[in-house]
């Protein structure tokens, strides 16, 4: 009994150990591939099977050589064959597919699946990356900056970089820059290979690719079919080279082999891309200024764009085509922000700051280098926080209709026209390259939405920018088209902007750049009114900014620095920054709040049991039932008999990661990362053990939906493990 009984508590003991040293409650970190080997042992106990070399080598092909960065980092995505075959979100592709899109080949709401080479649409202006290496320049870099203040140490630091890119690119086709981490207390030297000639291979119908929408975005259980295929194309001798019809598919260094095994609760697995932007090291002040100024002004003035454009994407296909992609965008965003305000307070993101802060300043004590940070930084938040909002509704707000995106591009005309005889030559050169990029941008120009954007936004800024704030061409617009209250003035204005503005359509456009005269650009109400705005902003209120950031920059450096010395856990790996990070964890579920248990995986029987015929966000095409109660799952099936959609690990991800390939113990693509879980949308700024996951779509899905739904012969292309 006795013998029984110690048993059972040496056992307990066990457990009990083993829990607090359990893997799954560290996965905390975004981290440099080329400093992997110190995690090894981590990564091991949590399952993994490879070495830090097949991650990151730069001697032979490893993992990152198969990883490519989108675009400059709004994505990522992964090498797949041998042909350069390229997987990526289907939200990474959007723009691609919408502007390949058209009311008679609508590719967007069909799918298209391209049979041969030859039929694989060129993307005018999409470019991948892929890193050639890395190299620590901290200590060439942190030794020069001494005693410079912010303005010379960012100049030094600039033409550091420049030498050092130089150096490592020169008799290549390479390019290189210095980027900075944690505010600037280490430096990197990154080497890149950029590839021009991507064409999209095939991509789902939007029902499957956006399957629940905006409804669904941000938020686990999840039935999205969020993938996009692409291929990168060379010049014969494999060297990246711009778009040409002869051009022939890119022979990676190395591609990822597909895992068909399939995925349990526990499991490890790696996440291997490009996050974009992090802010873990954000104190309690920036966290009370983001709750309660720029978050609501970025949320509020987003609201009214999507509205207005919701409106009119909803009554025709071409006006849904050409706003779709930026609808989109802002859309994301939108919504990322309302959930991280809540967020935030729900998990007390604040008192969380304070307490770290209280540490700290104990810790100061008596350190000159630490003891007045917050003092300092507490006066800069102060003398800035009056004016924070400013520029959000700006940028967010006015700035966000298309007219006046429009007039901003005509700025440059305005100092030329004091004398156009003497500056012909410039004057013509403007005018060419702006009809250049007008064509494209009247494409996306909705004059109705647009309209109300203007009146809305100006009345939001209106009512919630201090009226000390606001520029002269306010009280003139409230006087020139009075009608009672300023709602219905700003709105008279938006109408009249829009029957005169030379910058309301191409044609008018046209005419006035044939004859351009200073009286017509100054007189254009809709260059008055973006002028008015950016003019007061410039003069009056970007130095508070200015200011703000430069000692914000200056103190979290401090900051950071002396967190690492307090405690150098609290700094073991670098804020996000858009450059490639591993992240490494498990298949995991969570509870989101009491009494209900999300499972780590959702099956296509949720596609069902979701599915709204005609609704925008939650239909499905019609193959799809057919396949779906016929059981014609392939190869794709899990154990239960369903197809696998998607699944949850607790990868640190963030935007910029979305495509990135998740990775089982032996470096096999299982999915693909496209999304954060709402109850951890305060992510960026703390990560939350309890509740943050990375929602992944499964790659059986893919398959699936490749092969059986678009009836595509793509998959022969793979290397298939099973
Ligand atoms: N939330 C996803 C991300 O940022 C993007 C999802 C796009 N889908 C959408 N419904 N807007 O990675």
């Amino acid at each position: 009994m006795n013998r029984t009984k110690t048993l059972i508590l040496a056992l307990l003991a066990m457990a009990s150990t083993a829990f607090a040293t359990n893997p799954t409650t560290t996965d905390e970190g975004m981290w440099l591939p080329m400093l992997i080997g110190k995690n090894q042992a981590q990564m091991k106990k949590q399952g993994f099977k490879l070495t830090p070399q097949d991650i990151y080598d730069i001697n032979k092909a490893s993992l990152k050589d198969a990883i490519v960065m989108l675009g400059g980092g709004f994505c990522t995505g992964e090498i797949v064959s041998n042909k350069g075959l390229l997987f990526t979100n289907h939200h990474c592709g959007y723009d691609a597919i919408t502007t390949l899109s058209t009311p008679q080949d609508n590719i967007l709401d069909n799918g298209f699946w391209a049979k041969t080479n030859a039929e694989e649409r060129p993307v005018e202006g999409l470019f991948v990356d892929i890193l050639v290496r890395m190299e620590d320049v901290t200590n060439k870099i942190l030794p020069e900056l001494k005693g410079l203040d912010e303005k010379a140490r960012a100049a030094k630091v600039n033409s550091l970089g420049n030498e050092f890119s130089k150096k490592a690119t020169d008799g290549t086709t390479y390019n290189a820059s210095v980027r900075e981490f944690a505010k600037g207390n280490a430096y990197y030297l990154f080497v890149f290979e950029k590839f021009t000639d991507i064409r999209l291979v095939g991509t789902p119908p939007q029902s499957i690719g956006k399957f629940g929408g905006d409804t669904d975005n941000w938020e686990w259980p999840r039935h999205t079919g969020d993938f996009s295929v692409f291929r990168i194309y060379v010049n014969k001798e494999n060297k990246a080279a711009d778009y040409a019809a002869e051009n022939v598919p890119y022979t990676p260094k190395k591609f990822l082999p597909v895992s068909l095994k399939g995925i349990k609760a526990g499991d490890f697995t790696m996440v291997f891309g490009f996050p974009g932007r992090t802010n873990r090291y954000e104190t309690s002040m920036g966290v009370k200024l983001a709750i309660e100024k720029v978050n609501p002004a970025i949320i509020n003035s987003r609201d009214i764009r999507l509205k207005a454009w919701k409106e009119e994407m909803d009554k025709d296909v071409v006006t849904k085509l050409a706003l779709s992609s930026e609808y989109a965008n802002i859309a994301n965003y939108w919504k990322y922000f309302i959930g991280q305000t809540q967020q935030m307070q729900r998990l007390k993101v604040y008192d969380q700051k304070l307490a770290l802060e209280a540490q700290f300043k104990d810790f100061a004590k008596g350190k000159p280098a630490y003891e007045g940070i917050f003092d300092e930084w507490q006066k800069a938040y102060t003398a800035y926080e009056p004016y924070a909002a400013h520029q959000s509704y700006l940028s967010q707000g006015i700035f966000g209709a298309n007219v006046v995106q429009m007039a901003l591009g005509a700025g440059a005309l305005e100092p030329m026209l004091s004398d156009t005889a003497k500056n012909k030559a410039m004057i013509a050169q403007i005018r060419n390259s702006t009809l250049k990029n007008a064509d494209e941008f009247y494409k996306s120009f909705n004059l109705p939405s647009d309209q109300k954007i203007v009146a809305q936004t100006l009345l939001l800024f209106y009512n919630n920018v201090p009226k000390d704030q606001h520029p002269p061409v306010v009280a003139e617009i409230l006087k020139e088209f009075s009608a009672g209250t300023p709602e219905e003035s700003f709105k008279k204005f938006a109408q009249e902007m829009y029957f005169t503005s030379h910058f309301a359509s191409k044609a008018n456009l046209v005419k006035f750049l044939n004859n351009p005269t200073a009286d017509g650009l100054t007189n254009d109400l809709a260059y008055r009114y973006f002028n008015g705005f950016r003019k007061n902003y410039v003069s009056k209120f970007s130095k508070f900014a200015a200011d703000f950031q430069t000692a914000d920059k200056r103190l979290a450096r401090a900051y950071i620095k002396g967190l690492g010395e307090m405690n150098p856990d609290l700094v073991k790996y670098p804020d996000a920054n858009s450059t490639l990070r591993v992240s490494y964890g498990n298949v995991q579920t969570y509870a989101p709040r009491d009494a209900v248990h999300y499972d780590h995986k959702t099956t296509m029987k949720g596609l069902a049991e979701k599915y709204k015929p005609g609704d925008s966000e939650f239909d499905l095409p019609k193959n799809f039932f057919d396949l779906y109660n016929a059981k014609d799952f392939g190869q794709y099936a899990d154990k239960d008999g369903q197809v696998p959609v998607a699944f949850i690990t607790n990868n640190d991800i963030t935007g910029g990661n979305s495509g990135s390939p998740v990775l089982n113990a032996k470096g096999e693509l299982i999915g693909l990362a496209f999304d954060g879980n709402w109850e951890a949308m305060s992510g960026d700024i703390v990560f939350d053990k309890t509740y943050k996951r990375c929602i992944n779509v499964d790659i059986r899905y893919v398959l699936w939906c490749i092969e059986k739904l678009g009836g595509s012969d793509l998959v022969k292309e793979l290397q298939i493990v099973k």
